[in-house]
């Protein structure tokens, strides 16, 4: 993806308030041409709202939306031309495949060659050759989610908003789609804005993700910075399962940082500036590894192993530090040897591998 690419839509100090509740907070992002760009957050953190806002449903208490430079505030939905995807398909009941799929494009005026050309390729992009006459009720889930992709594309828009499109469909079915609606962005070069409240989900279909909470935009990046280097607890802890470890005298060192946990120096390649002597040491499970011994050039503390949950290729070591701070450990299946509860263990990580967050939340 172009790092230097346009911005397509650029939010500036968007808020909206309902009654005396506000659902969104000077929120200000760029939305880049062709990117696939997710909404992440809990439910009722404002992901629909601002999308709402984006198509034109709902109007911004403050700030404006800009389209490549135009101020796009007040432009009424029906002109700004967006596909949209929904959580529920909303396809026309009476109408067959190829009828809600020709649907936008009837709106739209086009000639009759134009929409037969046109519905017929996306039918085909979408997999659904063989059901152009069928009505929704006869068709799987998965395939009214394609015919709702598809009429949602027909016409050509330059960006798609999809809501939680995916939340209806079991695991498998939902991998599916996923497949399909990213192989659907890579091929139209459209600008996608997904929501999903499904960190996993974000992680593997995005360019970009933007982590919401209360109303507020947390930090936007790409999928690999945002886990690897979250900002804050909440969107560590949002993104992934993670080891937090209380530390004490926190300071510089050379380039990096170092901060005590127990009776240990914990090192950082990273620098402690702005965030003060109180800290907590980040770890991702899947970086910590369990050896009978310490290893050399590595963070290690002792634990106690509390017991192992078996998830397939990989197994979950549950274990408490001496103070009785809880630690999980994941580490291939394949790889490993067995470590038994109640045995002491060392539990260690490279230095580049923990991050430093502001103490309290
Ligand atoms: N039309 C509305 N009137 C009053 N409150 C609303 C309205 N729409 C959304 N909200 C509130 O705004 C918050 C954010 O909602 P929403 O954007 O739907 O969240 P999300 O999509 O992240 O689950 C929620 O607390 C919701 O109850
Ligand atoms: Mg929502």
């Amino acid at each position: 993806m172009d790092e230097a690419r346009a911005a397509e839509i650029t939010a500036e100090g968007i808020g909206k308030t309902f009654g005396a509740f506000r659902a969104l907070k000077d929120l200000s992002l760029d939305i880049r041409r062709g990117e696939f760009l997710t909404l992440l957050g809990p439910s009722g953190s404002g992901k629909t709202t601002f999308l709402m806002i984006l198509a034109g449903f709902v109007d911004p208490s403050e700030g404006r939306l800009m389209m490549n430079g135009k101020d796009i505030t007040n432009i009424p939905a029906e002109d700004r031309s967006y596909g949209m995807v929904f959580q529920g398909y909303a396809l026309f009941p009476h109408l067959t495949v190829e009828q809600n799929i020709a649907f936008p494009l009837k709106v739209r005026r086009r000639t009759p060659s134009d929409i037969k050309r046109r519905v017929g390729a996306m039918i085909e992009r979408v997999g659904l050759g063989g059901h152009e006459k069928k009505l929704p009720a006869k068709l799987s889930g998965g395939q009214q989610q394609r015919v709702a992709l598809a009429r949602a594309l027909v016409f050509g828009p330059s960006v798609l908003l999809l809501d939680e499109p995916f939340s209806a469909l079991d695991k498998n079915l939902r991998a599916m789609m996923q497949e399909e609606v990213k192989r659907l962005h890579q091929e139209t070069g459209t600008t996608f804005v997904f929501v999903t409240h499904d960190q996993s989900e974000a992680l593997a279909l995005s360019s970009r993700v933007a982590i919401f909470n209360h109303g507020e935009l947390l930090q936007i990046g790409k999928p690999q910075d945002v886990y690897e280097r979250p900002a804050s607890r909440f969107v560590a802890e949002f993104l992934g399962e993670i080891n937090l470890l209380p530390l004490e005298h926190v300071s510089r060192n050379g380039s990096g940082a170092t901060g005590r946990f127990e009776d240990r120096a914990i090192i950082f390649d990273q620098t402690a500036e702005k965030i003060g002597h109180e800290a907590v040491a980040a770890i991702r499970p899947e970086h910590m590894h369990l050896t009978e011994t310490p290893p050399a050039g590595c963070n290690a503390i002792t634990c106690c192993v509390e017991g192992t949950t078996y998830l397939g290729a990989l197994t979950k070591y549950h274990l408490k530090t001496k103070t009785g701070t809880q630690i999980a450990v994941s580490m291939p299946t394949a790889a490993m040897s067995s470590f038994h509860p109640q045995k002491d263990v060392w539990v260690s990580w490279p230095t580049r591998e923990g991050f430093l967050l502001p103490a309290g939340k």
